[in-house]
């Protein structure tokens, strides 16, 4: 196996991210609905306020040269009950790379990044039919909060808050 590294994401990593973000979506039959072009990626996540944070794991071939192979996005959130969390919201790594150890580094990583900033917990979703995904996570301890505690997830789509926000007529 090539030698890689787990770094923090740059500015130049950004076509990369999205193509990740791609594949992944891919994965979960979901494609079509990656709507965000990189001009958005780099000011959402490169700007002063940062929305997100990612760290890019980059294969160091020795003839093909640095190549990004997979990406977790996070960001910081925050809970009424247990105060601040750490929450993984996309995680990936390329097939061909996947079982080498490269995304236990990657949960290495953010659990110390999470104990750093005195994250209490990390959360995230998983499509429910990604059972291979889901095992993973469990094998590490994961509870699974829908199952045992009973939360659904919601959305209030654009049209919604179109709706919500425009004052009733008289
Ligand atoms: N593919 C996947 N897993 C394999 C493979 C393989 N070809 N071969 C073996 N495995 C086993 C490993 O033995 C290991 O088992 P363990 O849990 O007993 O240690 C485990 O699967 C994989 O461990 P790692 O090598 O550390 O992790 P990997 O680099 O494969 O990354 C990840 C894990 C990110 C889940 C990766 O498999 C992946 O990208 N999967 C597809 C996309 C996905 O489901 N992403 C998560 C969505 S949920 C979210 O984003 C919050």
């Amino acid at each position: 196996m090539d030698k890689y590294k787990l770094r923090k994401a740059e500015p130049k990593d950004v076509p990369d991210i999205l193509r990740l973000i791609k594949e992944l979506a891919k994965y979960e039959d979901m494609e079509d609905q990656v709507r965000l072009t990189e001009k958005e990626l780099l000011e959402d996540g490169f700007g002063d306020q940062p929305f997100y944070h990612c760290i890019v794991a980059e294969s160091q071939g020795e003839e093909s040269g640095p190549k990004v192979i997979g990406f977790a996005m996070y960001y910081f959130t925050y809970d009424p009950w247990i105060g601040k969390l750490l929450y993984l919201e996309d995680f990936f790594i390329m097939h061909e790379y996947r079982g080498l150890g490269i995304g236990s580094e990657v949960l290495k990583h953010l659990s110390l990044t999470a104990m750093k900033t005195r994250c209490s917990s990390m959360h995230f979703i998983v499509a429910e039919d990604n059972k291979k995904s889901i095992e993973f996570y469990k094998r590490r301890g994961a509870e699974d909060l829908s199952q045992e505690e009973g939360w659904r997830l919601f959305r209030f789509d654009s049209d919604s808050l179109v709706k919500m926000s425009t004052p009733a007529e008289e």
